[in-house]
């Protein structure tokens, strides 16, 4: 007899991000009567614990996808783009967390407490956005919605854990390192990143902007439906291991004052405010949490109608799985999963 329940996979399940898919799919009940993790060669012979149980992880190829219902990808873009058609030929709805599909112009790309209207119309990839960018839209929709946004600057203070498990581990190798007088090693990051800040993620393009820059750009305005906003990014990796954080300055269309502005962000899904300036978030703060933090909400008195706000959240969470989950929990009310 059929286990009631979708068969889930998690494509990149041994992974940072799958890893904390498991966890979230866990803690928010989601109806899995099977999860089948799927990782690389690498990682045959090894097992995951899910629900108390080991279940050996099984290498990713081309008829990994039969009798899949839903399957969360987090393995990279090459590996997305080259097995998401398959999953969703063999029938699977995919999530997909990396770059390969976002700006297709076919694939809703969702947070769902600010778009979730674009899920009503998908070939079977739906993308899960760039990390920063959906703590950003997420404290941006609630502004946009009573006084329209104008322009958007945006600083991030992006963790090491956005580029994965080994760069976690290059980060803590290269720290410890330096505490001991030790030489250092750099492989995943583009330059030593322990006790400095790196204004560089992913490569760079040629208007002198990075990728993730252009990310952050150009995901704001799909996932907003404002293809003219302008919206300008620089993105920082800190050493910090989970969490990122963004700075950004709004400039709105129209005055709201600061209270307003609090009271439209505290009304909003899945963000916590702290109202008192003192308290502000930060990235430690937010570490296994899934809602977006917003502190230090203020005037931005170089422009009409600017407001400044810290926003935080645990990457691996509301940045890529917890979001990815939500997608998939909006499809399953709206009985668009098997
Ligand atoms: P593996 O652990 O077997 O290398 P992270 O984002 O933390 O770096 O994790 C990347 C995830 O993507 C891991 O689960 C990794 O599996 C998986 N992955 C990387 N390359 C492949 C591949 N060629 N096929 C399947 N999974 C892959």
């Amino acid at each position: 007899m059929k286990q009631s329940g979708l068969v889930v996979a998690i494509v990149g399940a041994t992974g940072a991000v799958g890893e904390e898919m498991r966890t979230v799919l866990a803690e928010h009940r989601f109806p899995v009567s099977r999860l089948i993790p799927l990782a690389s060669e690498r990682s045959a012979g090894t097992h995951i614990e899910w629900r108390g149980e080991q279940v050996p992880v099984e290498v990713l190829d081309d008829d990994a996808f039969e009798g899949v219902d839903l399957a969360l990808f987090s393995a990279g873009a090459s590996i997305s783009e080259r097995y998401a058609p398959k999953a969703v030929a063999a029938g699977a709805v995919v999530v997909d967390n990396t770059r390969a599909f976002r700006m297709h112009p076919e694939v809703p790309l969702v947070v769902p407490e600010v778009n979730p209207e674009a899920l009503a119309d998908h070939n079977g990839i739906i993308a899960n956005p760039n990390c920063s960018t959906i703590q950003m839209v997420a404290a941006l929709q609630p502004l946009h919605a009573v006084a329209g946004l104008k322009r958007v600057v945006v600083s991030t203070y992006q963790s090491a854990s956005g580029a994965g498990r080994d760069a976690m581990d290059e980060l803590r190798d290269q720290t410890v390192a330096l505490l001991n007088f030790a030489e250092i090693k750099t492989d995943v990051f583009p330059r030593r990143l322990a006790f400095d800040v790196l204004p560089h993620i992913d490569r760079f393009e040629d208007d002198g902007y990075t990728r993730e820059e252009h990310k952050m750009v150009n995901e704001t305005r799909k996932i907003m439906g404002l293809p003219d906003l302008p919206v300008c990014a620089t993105c920082v990796r800190v050493p910090v291991f989970i969490g990122h954080a963004c700075s950004i300055n709004v400039e709105l269309q129209r005055p709201l004052d600061v209270e307003a502005a609090l009271d439209a962000l505290e009304a909003a899904p899945g963000l916590i405010v702290q109202r008192d300036s003192s308290s502000y978030p930060t990235a430690a703060d937010c570490v296994g949490q899934d809602p977006v933090y917003v502190g230090r909400v203020r005037r931005d008195p170089s422009v009409e109608h600017g407001l400044v706000l810290w926003v935080v959240a645990d990457n691996l969470r509301k940045g890529a799985a917890t979001n990815s989950v939500q997608i998939a929990e909006a499809l399953h009310a709206a009985g668009a999963l098997a």
